[in-house]
């Protein structure tokens, strides 16, 4: 297996605040991966330093063989790095085809293909994107809603919309920041299953983020958690469920293997 993404003593302050300390971080082509740790344990702050929204402090972040510790977002984006974000971004007013189609735009310049080519084949193009975009909509059960203004969709399907758009840049690596935050167990279930759905059929490889241990229990391969900017643990879901230290940190407290496995109940 090839490594994909491989961070290295990655650091970032706010202020007087060590958001993210010393976090080493490899992750394999192909890989599912979850990244867990209790409210404002600095999930969203890691994120954010390897899309390039916030400059790192020091560290370095090697994604795909290049360095792009301090690429501009776009550029990391142009990489194949997509990510969602925790607070749902997107162009209300614009139909729900429109938001994906702007996903895809971040991908393919279209004036290349003009100056290149000439006007028919910018239809032809115009129409293959289509054609993709449709297949995505289909994908994530939204085909149906592609003329319909995305301020019309419920919650989760502005998460499956977000989640669609991401894959419109088509991204090697997929970060999600809790792409199923404020939504009912149902829909959980739901944007889990389309989601893994999505990794095979794109052959992504993803990091989510969550602060629900259950939740990833079931689809990931490898857990990373975080405790106050540092990774306190790592390893199967299997292996971080029995590690004390993970426990300890979501309730700050020690706890019996009885309570540990009543937590974990699923
Ligand atoms: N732009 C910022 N300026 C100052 N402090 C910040 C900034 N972004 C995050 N922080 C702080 O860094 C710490 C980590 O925040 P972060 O949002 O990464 O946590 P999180 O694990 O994503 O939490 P949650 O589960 O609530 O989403 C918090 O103390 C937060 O207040
Ligand atoms: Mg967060």
């Amino acid at each position: 297996m090839d490594t994909l993404l491989k961070v290295t003593g990655l650091n970032k302050h706010f202020g007087g605040l060590h958001a993210i300390k010393n976090v080493d971080f490899e992750l394999e082509e192909g890989e599912m991966r979850a990244v867990i740790g209790p409210n404002g344990s600095g999930k969203s702050t890691f994120f954010n330093l390897l899309s390039g929204i916030y400059p790192v402090d020091t560290g370095t972040v090697v994604f795909d063989g290049y360095d792009i510790t301090d690429w501009e977002p776009h550029r990391i984006a142009e990489s194949g790095v997509a990510r969602t974000f925790q607070l749902l971004r997107m162009f209300t007013e614009m139909s729900v085809l429109d938001n994906l189609r702007i996903g895809h735009h971040c991908h393919v310049r279209y004036s290349t293909f003009a100056g290149l080519f000439g006007t028919g084949h910018v239809a032809a193009e115009e129409k293959r994107i289509m054609d993709e975009m449709m297949d995505i909509l289909e994908l994530i059960g939204l085909a149906d809603f592609a003329h319909i203004p995305a301020s019309e969709m419920s919650i989760g399907q502005r998460r499956l919309l977000a989640l669609g758009r991401s894959i419109a840049m088509r991204p090697k690596l997929l970060l999600l920041d809790e792409p199923a935050a404020g939504l009912a167990p149902v829909n959980v279930d739901n944007i889990m299953r389309i989601m893994m759905t999505l990794k095979e059929r794109f052959s992504l490889t993803v990091v989510i983020v969550e602060h629900i241990l259950k939740v990833v229990m079931d689809t990931c391969d490898r857990i990373s958690v975080l405790d106050h900017g540092e990774k306190i643990a790592e390893g199967t879901p299997e292996e971080v469920s029995n590690d004390h230290a993970v426990i300890e940190a979501y309730l700050g407290r020690e706890m019996s293997d009885e309570q540990v496995k009543d937590l974990l109940a699923v």
